[in-house]
């Protein structure tokens, strides 16, 4: 897999101009989702969920773009998010959405999934290289959000998960799906994302090693996290489970 990142000082311009749309993401969460986008295969699908006025569907869109094929399918019902207090009442992000995608010239690289993430799925046809979460972030919500959706992952997809080392939600999801199993390689953090690369053919010793190196990286992790402590009797629960689920697999 090639690495390939944005030149800071040479796209400063772009950068700056992408920091102005209102949304969460970071600039060097940005350019680490940049560069996950920019390493995928040709003719890459990435789906986004949740893209509020469309900052990281600027930043995915643009390095499909630079990849020169690739489709981004961004879910959001743009009514806002209800763990927000938000609703249709108050919230239409639609329209800047929108402005935005023409602003940089992406209309034909973005498609717009207008609905809630668990009807787009529904009619959802395609192998899905990179899944970005960022939708609804209570628990439930995200856990509906990962098994919905990772069921039509491709082989050797990338997951990312935003706001997952700052929220309880995500960082659940993410501590039990990718740092505590053995299906996600290349696992890391950048900022309140978490990261891993799909990968179900390996062997037993190879699933073993992956889950070891994974522990590891999440004893890493948690002492970033806002939620340190550590429930020692659930981790095991959990890779216990996840062991057996290997197995019973195989
Ligand atoms: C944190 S914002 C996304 C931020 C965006 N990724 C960015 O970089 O600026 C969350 C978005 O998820 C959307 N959302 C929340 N629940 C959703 C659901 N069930 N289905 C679709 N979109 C949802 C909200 O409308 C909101 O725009």
């Amino acid at each position: 897999m090639k690495r390939i990142r944005l030149n800071k000082s040479k796209n400063r311009k772009l950068i700056n101009r992408i920091n102005q749309i209102n949304g969460w993401l970071d600039e060097k969460e940005a350019l680490k989702l940049y560069e996950i986008a920019r390493s995928l295969p040709p003719e890459a699908v990435i789906v986004e969920i949740g893209s509020y006025e469309g900052k990281s569907t600027v930043w995915l869109g643009k390095a499909l773009r630079k990849n020169r094929t690739g489709k981004l399918y961004s879910v959001d019902h743009h009514i806002g998010s209800p763990e927000k207090g938000e609703s249709e009442a108050t919230v239409n992000t639609w329209e800047k959405f929108r402005q935005n995608i023409n602003k940089f010239g992406l209309e034909e690289t973005v498609t717009a999934i207008k609905k809630d993430s668990s009807w787009a799925v529904i009619d959802f046809d395609k192998r899905i290289d990179l899944l970005f979460i960022d939708g609804n972030h209570e628990f439930e919500e995200v856990d509906r959000d990962w098994r919905l959706w990772t069921k039509k992952l491709s082989e050797n997809a990338w997951v990312v998960l935003h706001d997952a080392t700052v929220l309880p939600g995500p960082w659940l999801v993410a501590k039990r799906e990718v740092l505590l199993s053995s299906s996600f390689r290349r696992v890391g953090m950048k900022g309140s994302i978490i990261f891993g690369r799909l990968e179900r053919k390996q062997g037993s010793f190879k699933k073993l090693f992956t889950r070891v190196i994974n522990y590891l990286k999440y004893l890493y992790i948690i002492s970033y996290v806002r939620m340190r402590k550590i429930n020692w009797a659930r981790n095991l629960k959990i890779l216990t489970l996840n062991f057996f689920h290997d197995l019973k697999k195989r």
